[in-house]
Order: structure tokens, then sequence, then C-alpha cells
């Protein structure tokens, strides 16, 4: 079998699809032919060694993907040969034709959900869905801020948002990204390539600010935002897009109540893998119900996995890019 492999730190461009040997399988794994892998910001993030997880090279990056099993060991009760599933690889794997991985971290998928679909849901969707429920506990008429809301994560967090009930406010970088998000449900429009985050959310909610906030950009975007939110709001820190991690001043969350949460997705799923296979499952009932419309803009075969990087890397596409295998 083929896949990609990182053999130092460094950008895309270091990346190539290569033979590999077949991993043996364990009582508890799922062999698992990959027809599809999403790209994840933490993928660039990973192959620089800047990642939480710094794998030993040769590795192969890919956080999520989507395909068929082949084989399955003896202690495996939820799946079978032949069933089709996506998985989430808390530490990489995905970007290879075949992945071997424990089957708790395998879920079915619909039979009408395409692969490149699957691929491109778990990440997004698992990380959304767990930030503003199980940590920021955002309730219906709650306004929500989204922040980088064209993109993988953030998509997401619209629609997930919308579903709870929330009122959501999408900031983006400009009118191609915002009219996605629009597209998907949110309510109110900030371009932040133009407008001030701070001033425009103060407007939209009558100078009271928003009550949750979802940031996977951080740094400007994270310090506008913290100074445009309501009483007891909460602040759900996902991530850092933007390149700089932000210091938060005690003397601002203490004025107001204001809680800053702290969101690790792919951890969670490690510790607690049942809690995030059974939320996934309920996503993806979402998803039949025709509530949830994950938007892949490109796809890319498998050996052009660092010009896909690249792609993502450039913010002009809206929603996710996959890999084909
Ligand atoms: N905590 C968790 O469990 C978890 C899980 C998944 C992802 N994340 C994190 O969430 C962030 C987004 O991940 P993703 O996979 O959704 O990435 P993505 O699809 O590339 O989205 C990132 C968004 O950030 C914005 N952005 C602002 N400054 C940027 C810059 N300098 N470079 C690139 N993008 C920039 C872009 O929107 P505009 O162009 O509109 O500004 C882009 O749409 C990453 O930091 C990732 O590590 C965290």
């Amino acid at each position: 079998m083929r896949a990609v492999l990182c053999r130092e730190w460094g950008g895309p461009e270091s990346l190539r699809l290569e033979e590999s040997d077949r991993m043996p399988l364990k009582a508890n794994e799922a062999r698992i032919r990959v027809h599809a892998s999403g790209v994840n910001f933490a993928d660039t993030l990973m192959i620089a060694g800047k990642y939480q997880v710094r794998p030993e090279f040769p590795f192969t990056p890919g956080l999520e993907a989507a395909g068929e099993v082949t084989e399955i060991g003896p202690a495996v009760r939820h799946l079978e040969v032949g069933q089709r599933v996506l998985a989430v690889l808390r530490f990489g794997g995905g970007y290879a034709e075949e992945i071997v991985l424990n089957a708790d971290a395998v879920v079915p998928i619909p039979d009408r959900m395409d692969f490149v679909t699957a691929a491109a849901f778990p990440v997004a969707y698992g990380t959304a869905h767990f930030a503003l429920t199980h940590r920021g506990h955002l309730q219906p008429g709650e306004t929500l801020l989204v922040l980088g809301a064209a993109g993988g994560v953030g998509l997401s967090a619209v629609e997930i948002g919308k579903h709870l009930g929330a009122r959501v406010v999408a900031a983006a970088g400009g009118p191609d990204k915002l009219a996605v998000a629009d597209a998907h449900g949110a309510d109110e429009l900030i371009d932040y390539t133009s407008e001030s985050i701070r001033d425009r959310v103060r407007e939209l909610t009558g100078g009271l600010g928003a009550d949750v906030v979802f940031d996977p950009v951080g740094g400007d975007a994270f310090d506008q935002a913290l100074r445009a939110v309501n009483w007891e709001a909460r602040m759900l820190v996902i991530g850092f897009a933007a390149g700089r991690i932000q210091s938060v001043p005690a003397n601002l969350i203490l004025v107001k109540n204001i809680s800053v949460i702290g969101v690790v997705w792919g951890a969670q799923a490690a510790r607690d893998p049942v809690l995030v296979s059974r939320n996934l499952a309920e996503l993806l009932r979402w998803w039949e119900s025709g509530r949830l419309k994950p938007v892949v803009a490109k796809t890319f075969p498998l050996a052009e996995a660092g010009r896909a990087m690249q792609a993502l890397l450039s913010r002009r596409h809206a929603g996710k890019i996959v890999l084909e295998a």
C-alpha cells in the first residue's frame, strides 16, 4: 500500500507518496481501505513539528479518513468487513491507501454519504459540536460569534449553532466566504478584513455583546472579540490559525464573569472514544435529516497532498479540502 510520508519537519512541499509497509492487526483493531482523507489545518502544524502530537519519523499525516472495512480483529463487535465507515486518527495516518486503528475510533456512515463527504465530516463537526455543547453550554436564543466562519471547523460551528437555536454572527475574511456562511444559516455577517469585530458585534447586540465566541483564529481576532462579549460570556479557544497565540488580560475576564474555555477534541476522543463516537453517530443522524450540509471546496489526488495543504493555507477556499485515494 502507499502512504504520504513526512520524513522531516517542514512545509507541504516536502511530502511524498511512497510505498509503505502494511500494519499487522491487533484484536481490537480494524483495517480500512481508505477512499478519502480530510485535510486539516492541524496537519500543517503536525508536519512542521508545531502540533501537540509530534510523531516519530517517518510518519503519515491525516486526522480523519473514510473507506471500507477490509479486516477486523477478533475483539471487534460493532463493525463488519465491507462496511462503509469514517475514522478518527489522533496521531495521524489518514493520508494513506490503508489504515489500521482501534475500532472504537471507527464509525459506520449512512449509505447515502459518499466517502469524500464522510472524510470531511468528523474533525469539523465533532469539534464544533463538542465545543458548543460540552464545553460552551450554548443555549437557544443566545448570540454565538463564530470567527473564521467559512473555514473547516468555523462553518460547522455556524450550522451547529443554528441547529442549537442560537443567533449566529459569522465573521470571516471577505464577501465570498461570508456568502457561504450566510447560505449555511448565519444570521449576521462581519467581514473582518474591512470591519471591526468589536464595533459590529456591539452594534448587532444593542451594546450587550456575544454570549459565546467560537474562535479557531486567535491573535487579533480573539483580542477584539474579548471586548465584544456579554455578561457571563464563554470564549471557546479552538485554535490559532492566524499564527499568534493570544494572552488573556485577567482584568477583562474578571469584570464581566467571562470564562475562557480550552477545547481540544482530538485528545478528548482518545480519552473518551465512546462519547466521541456517540456524538459522531448523532451528528451523522443530523446529516441524514438534512440539517448539516458539509462543504467540500476542492479535492486532490493522494499524491498531491502537499498541494492540498497549500490550498488550505491559501485561505482562498470556504469549507474543507479532501484527498482521494
Ligand atoms: N481544538 C480542537 O480540537 C481543534 C479541532 C480542529 C481544528 N482546530 C483548530 O482550528 C483552526 C482551524 O482549523 P481548520 O482545519 O478549520 O482550518 P481552515 O479550514 O484552514 O480554517 C481556518 C480559518 O482561519 C482563518 N484564518 C485567519 N488567519 C489565518 C491565517 N493566517 N492562515 C490561515 N487561516 C487563517 C481563515 O479564514 P479567513 O480567511 O476568513 O480569516 C480560515 O478559514 C486551526 O487552528 C486548528 O488547529 C482545533
